[in-house]
């Protein structure tokens, strides 16, 4: 299946990603890892972590390009953390159909405990939490790291630039065939089992 996981920063899209990923024996595209692994690549624009680091969006031709490449190499994907934008909606429509969009709803006072108590582990790239989700190993505990982005100045900057940009994307995609409204203050388990039930009903 061709996925798009759509939602506010912390929603758990990266979370519901691997398990889709693993679930359907399709790529995980997404933006945001792809970034982080080349933050400091030079391109006509900078870097990307000049934006990143202030939870700007990063220019759109440089983003573009990332997922066109990954696109067309993927055999079934769930493409998460684009597009952020109406001008990325229009590219990803001339590159790829989709057959399912997934929206992850959470409300706000949600996302930004969630983020700011995110911690990540480095070799893995497994998400944890400090208040409600840290590894049982205290090797793991202890190789544990914070997100550049997720102090809590730059995630109030994230929302507010998901509200701006974003939020007009889930509305475009609202009346898109294979529309799923997810509850995502559900648990991860709960979240999962909504979403694996709406993906089974439409592939
Ligand atoms: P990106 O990496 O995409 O970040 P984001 O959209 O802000 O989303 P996050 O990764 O923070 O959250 P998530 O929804 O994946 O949640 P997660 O599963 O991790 O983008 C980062 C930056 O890159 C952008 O700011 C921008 O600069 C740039 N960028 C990326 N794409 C771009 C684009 N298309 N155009 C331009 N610039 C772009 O979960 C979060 C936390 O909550 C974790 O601790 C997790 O354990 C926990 N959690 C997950 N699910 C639950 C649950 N159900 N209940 C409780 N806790 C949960
Ligand atoms: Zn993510």
């Amino acid at each position: 299946p061709q996925i798009l996981i759509v939602g506010a920063p912390g929603a758990g899209k990266g979370t519901q990603s691997s398990n889709l990923a693993e679930e359907y024996g399709i790529e995980h595209v997404t933006t945001g890892d792809a970034l982080r692994a080349n933050k400091d690549v030079e391109t006509e624009h900078g870097t990307p972590r000049e934006y990143m680091e202030d939870g700007e969006l990063v220019p759109d031709e440089v983003v573009n390009e990332i997922v066109q490449e990954a696109l067309e190499s993927a055999d079934g994907y769930v493409l998460d953390g684009y597009p952020r934008n109406e001008s990325q909606v229009e590219y990803l429509e001339g590159i790829t159909e989709l057959d399912v969009v997934l929206y992850l709803d959470v409300p706000e006072e949600e996302l930004v405990n969630r983020l700011t108590g995110r911690r990540v582990d480095p070799e893995t790239g497994e998400n944890y939490h400090t208040e409600y989700d840290m590894p049982a190993d205290e090797e793991v505990r202890d190789r544990l790291v914070q997100r550049d982005d997720d102090t809590e100045d730059t995630v109030k900057e994230r929302l507010r630039v998901f509200e701006e940009n974003t939020e007009p994307v889930i509305e475009h995609y609202e009346d898109h065939a294979g529309f799923v409204r997810i509850d995502g203050e559900q648990s991860p388990d709960e979240v999962w089992s909504e979403i694996k039930g709406a993906v089974d009903e439409r592939v």
